[in-house]
């Protein structure tokens, strides 16, 4: 009788550390494969001279979902150096966020955001983006166009404006619209993605 009870006790300890230990395994990381798949998906993206713009196409057109262009709702100038030195460094150094025309991400799991490298991190409008919309439980796949200074700390600087969202650390990073080997290296990352 003895015997049979602390058999009985030992398979309830069995089982419960069984129900530990599957309970307590850490949540997927989202670079894990597979774990876009089957996702409503959305590239947002800002373009001031085209280069991010003709990237989240070709992302959008290899992953299917929506695709909007993130608009500031007052443009910026055409002229390079009004916009560079003038308007979004001045947003830059005061850390101004500008009104964007309306955005809503609420419908989507996997938001692909898109940015031109500006001054060092995104660009504003795409921080006015990530702050304003709620991405609690969404994962970010973020994707930047540069001249020369590469993605910075963008994935890092996303993660804090957009509260609660799982940002990729592994952007699609391109030097200006990117070269012949773009398409390539694009399908690779996208692969990588389980896309
Ligand atoms: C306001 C402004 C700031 C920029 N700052 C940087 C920078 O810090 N580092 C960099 O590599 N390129 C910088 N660039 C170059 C752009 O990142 C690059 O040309 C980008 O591909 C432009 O994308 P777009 O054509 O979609 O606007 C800057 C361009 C502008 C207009």
């Amino acid at each position: 009788m003895k015997n049979i009870i602390l058999l009985l006790l030992s398979l309830i300890i069995i089982g419960f550390g069984f129900a530990y230990a599957v309970g307590s395994n850490p949540e997927p990381d989202v670079t894990q494969k597979g774990e876009l798949m089957d996702k409503k998906v959305l590239v947002a993206y800002f373009s001031w001279g085209g280069n991010t713009k003709s990237i989240a196409e070709k992302i959008h057109a290899q992953t299917g979902g929506d695709i909007f262009r993130i608009e500031p709702v007052t443009p910026y100038p055409s002229d390079y150096n009004e916009t560079a030195y003038g308007v979004a460094k001045e947003q830059k150094d005061k850390g101004i966020h500008p009104p964007i025309k309306n955005t809503d991400v609420s419908s989507y799991d996997v938001i692909f955001v898109g940015t031109p490298a500006w001054w060092y991190t995104m660009a504003p409008p795409v921080m006015t983006f990530l702050s304003e919309n709620k991405f609690e439980g969404k994962t970010i796949v973020p994707f930047v166009t540069h001249g020369g200074g590469g993605s910075y700390s963008i994935p890092a600087d996303m993660e804090k404006l957009a509260k609660g969202a799982k940002v990729l650390k592994t952007p699609f990073v391109v030097y200006g619209k990117g070269g012949a080997g773009t398409d390539n290296d694009l399908k690779n990352w996208l692969k990588d993605l389980k896309y």
